[in-house]
């Protein structure tokens, strides 16, 4: 069950995680009160009361079932580039497909590409430069992984991950598991319908050229896109673009004409180097970054009747109880 809202029960977390760890076997591990603010790119919020990681398919799949009996909502987690943790935590159980088992990237010869879901994005594009697979070069500055790029279907540069997407093999929240041709999938602007309660394990991604492109071209291609990202995005800790641009414009154009850049909330600023940028200068909480959200909301809305809308998860919590 994915978390919709959220204010949960008294529950035994403790016993919780002990089942849990019989029930997903001994090479998989289960954490409690692990902070989740390390694990994202903005760097803010609480801890999760359990947090798991499988050691295989099996494994999740034990977990999914044994959190559906129990009635206790699973989150999973990639590279939480793109995630606002709230400073209380989350109330339920943080799922992370890590190791070496999660992240596979075999070539099969004919342009396509087998990846795991844990995958960091920026590995891909090393590994696809080196088997001459082009057309992945727009993924290498999003810090993300296959399995998060594909459930938010992340973009850059004028392409998004499911441009490249043959097959993706998931997992069901009852622990099923389906491969599914692209066809299958409903996907739009950084949302995919299909994995909304469902964690991806991989994807079939093809290549954008028919033959074998030489490495240098690739690098080439992946520096011009770092040189814009560079230019235009600033280095400081970030959850990416904070709201979607509206159809047919510009929310950090928006923003930044209501001149809202450098405004702040304690640590939490808008990014005077991109105004869709909410940066963390160090120590920032959840609740300064959602202050700030709200400002910039409702300063774009008076100054140009536009209801920006966040691209940011807002980790186990809907955004609708925050603004
Ligand atoms: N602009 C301003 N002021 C600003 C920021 C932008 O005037 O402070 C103007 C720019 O000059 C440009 C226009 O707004 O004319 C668009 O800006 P930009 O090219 O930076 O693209 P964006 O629409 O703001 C999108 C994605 C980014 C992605 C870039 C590059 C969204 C919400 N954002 O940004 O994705 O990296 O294109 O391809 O779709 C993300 O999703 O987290 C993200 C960073």
């Amino acid at each position: 069950m994915p978390i919709v809202s959220y204010s949960g029960p008294a529950r035994d977390w403790d016993a919780l995680a002990v089942a849990l760890a019989a029930a997903m076997g001994g090479a998989s591990r289960v954490r409690r009160e692990e902070p989740l603010g390390p694990r994202t790119t903005l760097r803010v919020g609480g801890a999760s009361r359990l947090f798991l990681e499988p050691a295989d398919a099996a494994a999740l799949a034990s977990a999914l079932r044994f959190l559906r009996a129990a009635g206790v909502p699973f989150l999973p987690l990639g590279r939480g580039s793109n995630l606002l943790v709230p400073d209380e935590g989350v109330d339920g159980a943080v799922i992370a497909l890590e190791g070496s088992t999660w992240s596979a990237f075999t070539p099969n010869g004919d342009g396509t590409v087998w990846t795991g879901a844990g995958l960091r994005l920026k590995q891909l594009c090393g590994l696809a430069t080196k088997a001459g697979l082009a057309g992945f070069e727009f993924l290498e500055g999003i810090p993300g992984t296959v399995g998060g790029a594909l459930r938010m279907n992340a973009g850059a540069m004028g392409g998004w991950m499911f441009d490249r997407v043959e097959e993706v093999e998931l997992m069901s929240a009852e622990g099923e598991v389906v491969r599914l041709p692209r066809a299958a999938f409903h996907v739009d602007y950084r949302h995919c319908r299909e994995l909304g309660d469902a964690i991806a394990l991989g994807a079939q991604l093809r290549s954008g050229a028919t033959a074998a492109t030489p490495a240098e071209e690739i690098v080439r291609q992946i520096d011009v896109y770092r040189r814009k990202r560079q230019e235009s995005q600033p280095r400081e800790a970030s959850a990416g673009c904070m709201f979607k641009n509206p159809p047919g414009d510009s929310a950090g154009r928006l923003i930044d004409q209501c001149g809202l850049k450098g405004l702040r909330e304690g640590a939490a600023e808008v990014s005077p180097v991109h105004a869709n940028f909410i940066v963390n200068h160090g120590g920032a909480t959840a609740a300064e970054v959602l202050a700030l959200v709200r400002r910039v909301r409702a300063a774009v809305y008076a100054q140009k009747g536009v209801e920006l809308q966040p691209e940011v998860l807002l980790f186990g919590r809907r955004w609708e109880e925050y603004l």
